[in-house]
């Protein structure tokens, strides 16, 4: 496993070069070509312009020393000079906007793709990658991406044409053995830029990784911020998150080391040239090869020329960063959602039934059979108990009739149609589901039901909070349906929980409700409440109950017993009553406790 990942990282840094980034992110170009042609023409133009002050100077400087200069011509000059400076702001600012802006488009288009793959996987998808690392991918490596789209068409430009654009105007219109002796540093310098670029490429991946892991711990720590008081780990988890970001500082380290290292390397050749270009200049000069004014105009060309060559070192470590990201960001985006819809879904329009035949089902790397040869016919209308030990399977049943889990043996048809024949939207559109560990978002009640319909108005909320016997709490909460629920419902007990979620569901009017051990917290009058509603609101379509208390499942049409994923016992309340198995057992085993407390 090891192995196989340093592999991986090794053929990445060598298999493909650093341009890469930008034929990956081709789509994005393609789309935008307009917009790049623009402000690179307009860079490339800005850039000209650039180079024709230091020739003014310079022949300004021959004017003099030559005594031709009139008060006429350095006139003309100083205004020249001026509209220059104009024209090159104006042209610099449409470059600098139409190359940034696209940056941020870049990223924000990345991120709707990640955000809409994100909602398309499975279970598997988010057992392999943690929430932190998610987020991570999602900011920081965007970031580093969106940087290939601004700034790394910048250096390239600058790096590229700018620096041809100068040394030809050094070599052609003043002397080419000055130009190549200036510019003897250069391949050095590309030598050792490569190098550094590889190392930081590396390095960057650690280091972003590192991060990914630590975000994660901290959401962790913070969902489980009172699991840990309870249990008084804060010195533990302290010392934890501790380790975790010495690990991310000593990896970002590693990445400012090589980075320093970048700067003073390219100082050393830049200083190099200098020395060159004034030293053998001045020779020049002296032999009459060229004019006083071509050696300053020759010099402000080599200081020009530092931008450039940095731009080379900046286009290297952007790019490799970008690379980092991008393939990091591209894994998760390529992982294939492994449920996905038919090629040609099938429709069916009214779930008159709903038939399991012989379903089987282990978890992905399990080996055990978490179903087992499981069939069961439900009629539209139909009221389906599911009980039996915990890890006996009810769950499961439930994920698999969401369609959460590919692998499935048998078949699960509703009217006749195989469910892998029938859209996921569709199977989804006809399911309400209250989850065993509802979900509650961070926003106000009103808005967590409205999850279930997303027009719902107060008279409907209304009602459904009824039916799931919330009334009363509500007149506690401080501001109604408008009371927030803080991060994860931290502001409801349990039960308020369960009945939102409850609510939540009830509003969709669903044909087919699942409420997975969804009564486990509230009181045994609650419940008996909630379960009346039920029978009279869903006389005509589907409802299946799971639970551990056997009182929420007696008034079922069918109920199901299941033990390691098999059906043991089945019928109804009074049919499980006359045999001796599970079900009546554990009924009277209740009803017992319960007259216990009543007494
Ligand atoms: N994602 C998963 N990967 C692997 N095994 C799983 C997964 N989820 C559940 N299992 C296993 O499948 C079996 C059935 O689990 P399931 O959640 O269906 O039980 P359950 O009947 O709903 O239990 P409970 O009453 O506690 O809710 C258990 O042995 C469980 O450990
Ligand atoms: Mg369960």
């Amino acid at each position: 496993m090891e192995r196989t990942h340093q592999k991986e990282i090794k053929e990445r840094l060598e298999g493909d070069g650093m341009f890469q980034v930008f034929k990956k992110l081709d789509w994005f170009f393609k789309h935008y070509w307009k917009r790049y042609l623009f402000a690179i023409l307009a860079l490339i133009v800005a850039s000209a312009i650039g180079l024709i002050p230091p020739k003014l100077a310079g022949y300004t400087i021959d004017q003099i020393q030559f005594d031709s200069m009139t008060t006429q011509l350095l006139t003309a000059l100083i205004i020249g000079y001026l509209l220059l400076i104009i024209i090159h702001y104006a042209i610099s600012f449409l470059w600098d906007y139409t190359l940034f802006s696209g940056a941020v488009i870049l990223e924000r288009w990345s991120r709707s793709n990640l955000m809409d793959h994100f909602t398309k996987m499975t279970p598997t998808f988010f057992g392999k990658y943690r929430t932190g690392d998610l987020m991570a991918r999602s900011t920081n490596d965007l970031k580093a991406i969106s940087l290939t789209a601004g700034f790394g068409v910048l250096t390239l430009v600058d790096s590229s044409v700018f620096m041809l654009m100068l040394v030809a105007m050094m070599g052609f219109t003043i002397s080419w053995k000055l130009t190549l002796a200036a510019l003897l540093p250069l391949p050095i310098m590309a030598v050792i830029m490569n190098k550094y670029g590889a190392v930081i490429h590396a390095r960057f991946t650690k280091a972003q990784q590192a991060f990914g892991e630590m975000n994660n711990d901290v959401l962790e720590s913070i969902r489980g911020v009172r699991v840990i008081r309870a249990f008084v780990q804060e010195k533990q988890d302290l010392k934890r998150f501790k380790k975790m970001t010495d690990d991310v500082y000593v990896k970002n380290m590693e990445v400012a080391k090589i980075d320093a290292l970048f700067e003073p390397t390219m100082k050393i050749l830049v200083g190099l040239s200098y020395t060159i270009g004034l030293g053998y200049g001045a020779f020049l000069v002296f032999d009459n090869q060229m004019t006083l004014g071509d050696l300053v105009t020759f010099n402000v060309y080599l200081g020009m020329l530092i931008w450039p060559m940095f731009a080379v070192g900046e286009l290297i470590n952007i790019l490799q960063r970008g690379n980092a990201s991008l393939d990091r960001v591209n894994e998760t985006t390529g992982y294939k959602a492994d449920v996905s819809d038919p090629v040609t879904p099938k429709t069916v329009d009214a779930v008159e039934s709903l038939v399991f035949e012989g379903v089987t089902f282990s978890y992905p790397g399990t080996e055990t059979k978490q179903l087992n040869n499981l069939s069961l016919n439900v009629k539209r209308g139909d009221t389906i108990g599911i009980v039996g030990k915990t890890g006996a399977g009810k769950t499961t049943l439930f994920k698999l009739l969401l369609r959460q889990y590919p692998g499935m043996l048998g078949n699960i048809k509703v009217a006749d149609v195989d469910l892998e024949d029938l859209s996921l939207a569709q199977i989804r559109s006809w399911i309400g589901y209250v989850p065993q560990d509802q979900m509650m978002f961070s926003k106000s009640i009103r808005e967590n039901i409205q999850f279930g319909k997303s027009d719902a108005t107060d008279t409907e909320i209304f009602r459904v909070m009824e039916l799931a016997h919330f009334l009363n709490d509500m007149k506690q909460l401080p501001n109604g349906l408008d009371t927030q629920v803080g991060e994860s419902g931290v502001t409801l007990s349990g039960g308020q929980k369960q009945r939102v979620a409850l609510a939540r569901a009830f509003i969709k009017d669903p044909e087919i409700l699942i409420l997975d051990d969804s009564m486990s917290a509230v009181d045994g009058k609650t419940e008996a409440n909630i379960i009346e509603h039920l029978r009279r609101e869903r006389k005509n379509k589907t409802t299946f109950i799971a639970a551990h208390r056997m009182s929420a499942v007696t008034h079922a049409d069918h109920i199901i017993v299941l033990d390691n994923g098999e059906i043991v016992e089945q019928g109804s309340h009074a049919e499980l009553m006359l045999t001796e198995g599970w079900y009546k057992q554990q009924y009277v085993q209740q009803q017992l406790a319960k007259a216990g407390v009543n007494e």
